[in-house]
């Protein structure tokens, strides 16, 4: 309880902008920060998701603010609109102190030779991009503020890239390397902005909306999103600039830093079988046997 008063105290009357925030994780940081006496910007692509949200906080917290909150429902892949929901939120909440680029979905699921281009497209353009676009909309904004925190959602396949997350990892993995750089130069001019990475392990969302990814929610999506949301808050206030947290995390960060990749190779292979996915494994798939014509 007295770690969570003084979270209380940090956080009381800061604007924390959260994307992605009508379901799972999102969801559990806009829970979290409400309890805070943070004021909210939420964005989700999904706007029933985002109102149910919104009418949730008012129920579960009755004294907590209504005007606290701004909630826009806009695609995070959508630069323009940034920089409308930034600059709305400037003016209803006066400052921006912490953004939280969370807005992610899930690859095909689907080894290389059986995912589709735009499939890729669009897991780089949402996971990747929409990143990117916050970042850089934000930044003016936190500039200003005697402190501010930037976070990035990555995930355990921003560490190790087992079968089946080609598309996703791509986008994990540069959402890495991206605030891992991001993170050095700021530190080098404003200091003053916390630049944190998260790396979630198995989080029971509905991330997993296809029918081939179902098998994979229920044996690994098994953290509760509020846990990981409480240990983020944590460590913002501690400035843990790498964040991992949730079912098979620890194993992953430990294995990508000391196991060879052959071993790395091997475990997930297991992994991936014991799900039942050979079907794309076949040597005659029409990903190794249909060339292209094109000169
Ligand atoms: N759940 C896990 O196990 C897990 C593990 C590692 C990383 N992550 C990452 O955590 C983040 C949150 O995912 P989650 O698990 O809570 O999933 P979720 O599907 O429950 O929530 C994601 C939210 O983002 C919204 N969204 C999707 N595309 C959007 C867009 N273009 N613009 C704005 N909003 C958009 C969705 O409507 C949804 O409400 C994602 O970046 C995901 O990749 C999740």
């Amino acid at each position: 309880m007295g770690k969570i008063s003084s979270l209380d105290t940090f956080f009381t009357g800061k604007t924390v902008v959260i994307t992605g925030a009508g379901s799972g994780i999102g969801k559990g940081l806009a829970k979290t920060f409400a309890h805070f006496n943070c004021k909210l910007a939420l964005c989700d692509i999904d706007e029933q998701a985002l109102q149910t949200v919104v009418k949730e906080l008012s129920v579960e917290l009755p004294n907590y603010c209504e005007d606290n909150v701004f909630s826009s429902a806009f695609d995070v892949s959508d630069r323009a609109q940034w920089d409308d929901f930034l600059s709305n939120t400037a003016q209803q909440h006066q400052h921006i102190d912490v953004l939280i680029n969370n807005a992610g979905i899930e690859g095909s699921c689907r080894p290389v030779w059986a995912s589709d281009e735009q499939s890729l497209q669009r897991v780089m353009d949402v996971n990747f991009y929409g990143m990117v676009h916050g970042c850089k909309a934000v930044l003016p904004y936190l500039s200003q503020r005697p402190w501010a925190a930037l976070l990035n959602v990555s995930s355990i396949f921003g560490l190790i890239a087992p079968p089946n997350t080609a598309d996703y990892c791509a986008s994990k993995f540069a959402i890495r390397g991206y605030t891992e750089s991001l993170r050095a130069e700021l530190s080098l001019i404003h200091p003053h902005i916390q630049v944190h990475l998260i790396h979630p392990g198995g989080i029971n969302t509905n991330i997993t909306r296809l029918e081939q990814s179902q098998k994979f929610k229920h044996r690994f999506l098994t953290t509760a999103p509020t846990d990981i949301a409480m240990y983020i808050a944590k460590c913002i206030m501690q400035n843990k600039a790498r964040i991992v947290y949730g079912n098979k995390s620890g194993l992953a960060h430990f294995a990508s830093r000391f196991f060879p990749l052959s071993w790395l190779n091997k475990i997930s292979a297991r992994e991936v079988k014991s799900l039942g996915l050979e079907e794309d494994y076949r040597d005659d798939h029409p990903g190794f046997t249909t060339r292209s014509n094109k000169k």
